[in-house]
């Protein structure tokens, strides 16, 4: 049995914004067939130390970044979960990366150093009589970890997995000390980054391996065009940067038996009662000759959504619908309700709901994820898992998990979704128009949702490929 510490700032069902939360919650279950013991430790947000009923205190600290902490231990449904509960770090409304105004918390940078820390402690001490041979840390939220372990002689392999290279946690020089780092390595090869101190290159240049979360992206990031000012870092470390697909829960995410359904289904037919059911819950007219599209996202630049409301003409004009649920960006939020209210079409709602976005899956005839980059992608494989045809951007894990409908895949009958290349709006209308002339061969449509719905979207073969990357580097 391999003992591994998961570290990450968000986790599911307890605190998420986005996929890694799902990722993080989900891979320990995963692990756990693989002979490996995954324990995660978390922040101790509002939200997770509401779970912790019955905790375990494992370890205090005087003076954790700027006041007293301790250690907590809870088995957590599935989850054997390590808090951290530090009132001045992370007792506080609004989210966990947030103030309630939608401001990056000032003090980000010690309260994930924070977590960093403690996942060095524990690699070190171990907490309890429980010990980490691996510690594997996600994003830049964790990227100091490698660093403290470093200072503290840890003497454990860490696996640093990047879910999005967009966010670096840098921060001035100046907070050096207030972040508890070695000066002396201040330095190119270790956390320094264009005259900051950059978390997630920490992470990257301390690291033993570095994964991310599909095959595709781990070529991107390589690139000028991906990076995203990371590449030069990551070229250097080449050698042990791998990518292993996400999965997702296909218990949570089963239309045979979601409860948040109006009709269960285990065949596309199934899905007629959802998709009027979802017509009828976003007032869309349900006449329509078209697809019924949905999009469930974040709202930011990677997303592509001005790519698709640029596009979006294309659908309309052929009697295709779209219903999109999200919320992020206030710009984003307000050009889609404007675009909303002038197309019969189109309905849009504001905000995060779960249920709802499982009706969407359900309901939904098409799921579309037009990205600008995408390290893997979730919802283009709920749709998959659904028969709600994915039309994606040819990009990181949507160009691994969808087989696009060449004349070559249809004839060979293996088409699973459309995708679009390059990523501009021009190309995304031709492929919304492409969608409808799918849909309007039901026989063809039919064998995509068949395909979509045949393909293996869960964790085993990734489970698989992480317990490996963690036996190796155990048996050194
Ligand atoms: P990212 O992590 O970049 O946001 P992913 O596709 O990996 O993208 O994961 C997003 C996750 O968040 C999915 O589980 C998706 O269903 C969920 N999600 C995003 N926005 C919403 C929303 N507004 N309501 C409900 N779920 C959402
Ligand atoms: C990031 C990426 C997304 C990925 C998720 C989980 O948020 O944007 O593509 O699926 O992490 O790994």
């Amino acid at each position: 049995m391999t003992t591994i510490l998961s570290v990450a700032s968000e986790c599911a069902p307890l605190v998420k914004t986005g996929g890694l939360a799902d990722v993080a919650g989900a891979l320990p279950g995963a692990l756990a067939g693989e002979g490996c013991e995954m324990r995660t430790l978390l922040p101790g947000y509002r939200a997770v130390l509401a779970r912790m009923d019955g905790a375990a205190e494992v370890a205090r600290f005087d003076d954790l970044f700027g006041g007293p902490a301790r250690l907590l231990f809870a088995q957590v449904g599935p989850l054997a979960l390590y808090a951290i509960e530090a009132a001045h770090l992370y007792d506080r409304e609004g989210g966990p990366y947030l103030d309630p105004q939608g401001r990056d918390w000032a003090d980000n940078p010690e309260r994930f150093a924070a977590l960093a820390w403690v996942a060095a402690h524990i690699a070190t001490h171990g907490a309890g009589d429980w010990r980490p041979e691996v510690v594997h840390g996600h994003d830049w939220q964790a990227g100091f970890t490698p660093e403290y372990m470093h200072a503290m002689g840890a003497r454990v392999p860490f696996v640093m997995t990047i879910h999005n290279v967009a966010f670096h946690g840098n921060v001035e020089p100046g907070r050096i000390g207030s972040l508890g780092l070695d000066p002396w390595r201040f330095r190119q090869e270790h956390f320094e980054y264009w005259g900051q101190v950059s978390a997630l290159k920490a992470g990257l240049t301390g690291a033993d391996r570095i994964t991310t979360v599909s095959r595709t992206y781990a070529h991107e990031l390589l690139t000028d065009a991906f990076g995203m000012g990371m590449e030069g870092v990551l070229r250097a470390r080449k050698g042990v940067l791998s990518g292993i697909v996400n999965g997702i829960d296909t218990d949570a995410w089963n239309p045979a038996t979601d409860p948040a359904l109006a009709a269960t289904y285990s065949t596309p037919r199934g899905k007629a009662a959802n998709t009027a059911a979802l017509r009828a819950e976003f007032g869309l007219p349900d006449d329509a000759p078209g697809p019924l599209c949905v999009l469930v996202s974040r709202l930011s630049g990677q997303k592509g959504i001005d790519l698709l409301i640029e596009a979006l003409p294309a659908l309309l004009e052929r009697g295709g619908q779209l219903a999109l649920l999200g919320s992020g960006d206030p710009h984003l939020e307000s050009l889609l309700k404007d675009y909303a209210a002038t197309h019969p079409g189109v309905a849009v709602k504001i905000g995060y709901d779960e249920a709802l976005s499982h009706r969407m899956m359900a309901g939904g005839e098409a799921i579309l994820v037009p990205s600008r980059f995408e390290p893997c992608g979730l919802t283009q494989l709920y749709g998959l898992r659904y028969g709600t045809v994915p039309l994606v951007a040819l990009t990181g894990g949507l160009a691994d998990t969808v087989i696009n409908a060449s004349p070559a895949a249809l004839a060979r009958g293996v088409a699973t979704g459309v995708q679009f290349f390059p990523i501009d709006a021009l190309s995304l209308g031709n492929a919304l128009a492409q969608l409808c002339d799918l849909y309007a061969d039901p026989k063809t449509w039919a064998t995509l949702q068949r395909n979509g719905m045949k393909q293996p979207v869960g964790w085993e073969t990734s489970a698989a490929a992480y317990a490996a990357l963690y036996a190796e580097l155990v048996t050194g």
